[in-house]
């Protein structure tokens, strides 16, 4: 019948989210066992009414009331968001398990409520006293804040009627589900469905809304990536579990750059801002150690100074052994090429361990003179000196090239107290105080770190 469509099945694949026609043990695009998944929607759409509903009007005239921000009350997290949460948008944080991210939301819901808002937090997760108890942990035990434990979606947009909220916090999508749909809780067609309607009351009954989603070990949104199309906002949580740092980064954002990045220390009472971070990572350094070089990394707007280490030994085994932690290993493989084929040093037949100090990734490709230069000292020997900083992009060459921005990151390195900086030509003048070493290939550059440096060792023939 017409502008009643039929219901058609498809399948959809849980971790890639390819659509499929026929059901098949395997995905055709993933090749994941046993997720394709069963989909129902209707064939034909309603008729298209001629006419617009919603008449167009000139730019200038559109409503922009309701669109100012509200702080988060976390300044770390306004600062990514570009100063707060917009009322009838929603924003999802994304992170590993165990990460913090429901501990930043107590946070923000205990914040916002002192603020004067009133915040539902649907937890399903957790049991409502283990949420108390962290509430009570972090000072967010605040009259404004509500509790409902709901998984089921009629469930939670029937607090929201009971309620009408100005903020709610859902921790976290996966866990949400309506048992129309069919399938299991936390699969893509749950999911997505969910966050669908989820979206659609938060925009109709002004509400900020902020999703919780888990994040895979290799970064994906467990499950749908199609999640990420639906809301406004996507926050990336990141960090190493053994360390306390995090990093907060908007990977999508409607209403302003994604380019700043929140930083937060997580400790006994929960997690913390830490404004000046450039010097952070600094702390523990011991001067004189071969095989180490600081490298002024751009993180958004921010510069921090961050440590890489190196350490090159020969190996006993017909496959070296190589690893890499916090820095790209595809990088490090080739600046091990590089460095054998343009530089005469004798890497390929050594085992290499390479790490960023402190839980940070470092994957730009303006670390590249200061991972090869941390790779010669420690193949040598030979550590560089303790105020010197290295900034430049490798060629396959062993030609060096301006990493951007570089004008930022030696201002930063020299406020910090370091005096010297290896470059290569095109870069701009460093700070008055702060010597340029200049070099335009990779062995010009190990000829200005190590000149006159004393081996540390000598290794033997
Ligand atoms: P959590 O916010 O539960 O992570 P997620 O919601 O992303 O899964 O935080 C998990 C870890 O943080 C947990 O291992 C304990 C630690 N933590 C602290 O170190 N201090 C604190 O004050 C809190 C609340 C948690
Ligand atoms: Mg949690």
């Amino acid at each position: 019948m017409a502008g009643m469509g039929k219901l058609r099945t498809s399948f959809r694949c849980s971790e890639c989210g390819v659509s499929a026609v026929q059901w098949s043990g395997r995905c055709p695009s993933c090749n994941a066992w046993s997720t394709l998944e069963e989909e129902r929607h209707l064939t034909s759409a309603p008729p298209i009414p001629s006419g617009p509903l919603t008449p167009a009007v000139p730019i200038s005239e559109v409503d922009v009331t309701g669109w100012a921000t509200r702080s988060t009350g976390v300044p770390e997290l306004d600062r990514v968001l570009g100063g707060g949460v917009v009322p009838g948008s929603v924003t999802l944080v994304g992170g590993e398990p165990g990460i913090g991210k429901s501990t930043l939301l107590t946070h923000v819901a205990g914040q916002m409520a002192r603020a004067g808002a009133t915040v539902l937090y649907v937890s399903a997760e957790e049991s409502d006293i283990q949420v108390r108890a962290r509430a009570e942990r972090l000072g967010a035990l605040v009259p404004g804040v509500w509790l409902a434990p709901a998984t089921v979606l009629s469930d939670i947009v029937g607090h929201l009627d009971d309620l009408a909220p100005d903020v709610v916090v859902v921790d976290s999508i996966q866990t949400v589900h309506d048992p129309e749909l069919g399938s299991a809780p936390g699969s893509v067609v749950q999911v997505r469905e969910s966050a669908h309607r989820l979206v659609q009351e938060a925009k109709a009954r002004g509400i900020a809304m902020i999703l919780v989603g888990h994040v895979t070990k290799d970064g994906g949104l467990a499950g749908p990536r199609v999640l990420e199309h639906v809301v406004d906002t996507v926050l990336a949580f990141e960090g190493d579990r053994h360390h306390a740092l995090r990093l907060l980064r908007a990977a999508k954002h409607r209403f302003g750059s994604t380019n700043e990045l929140g930083l937060f220390e997580m400790g006994d009472r929960g997690l913390s801002s830490v404004p000046d971070p450039s010097g952070l990572f600094l702390a523990d350094r011991r001067g004189g150690l071969a095989g180490s070089v600081i490298f002024p990394a751009l993180e958004g707007h921010r510069t921090l100074l961050v440590e890489l280490q190196a350490l090159v030994a020969s190996s006993t085994l017909a496959l070296p052994r190589r690893s890499a932690q916090g820095l790209d290993s595809g990088r490090k493989a080739m600046l091990l090429a590089v460095l054998e084929k343009r530089a005469h040093q004798a890497v390929n037949t050594c085992d290499v361990f390479v790490l960023a100090v402190g839980g940070v990734k470092v994957v730009e490709p303006g670390a590249d003179l200061a991972l090869a230069l941390a790779l010669v000292s420690s193949l040598s020997d030979k550590a560089v000196p303790d105020d010197l900083v290295a900034c430049a992009e490798i060629g396959l060459g062993g030609e060096l090239r301006q990493a951007g921005q570089t004008a930022r990151r030696l201002a930063e390195a020299h406020r910090l107290g370091f005096r010297r900086a290896i470059l290569p030509e095109s870069a701009p003048e460093p700070p008055a105080g702060m010597v340029a070493l200049r070099a335009s290939t990779i062995s010009e550059a190990i000829g200005h770190a190590f000149a006159g440096r004393p081996a540390l060792r000598t290794l033997p023939a």
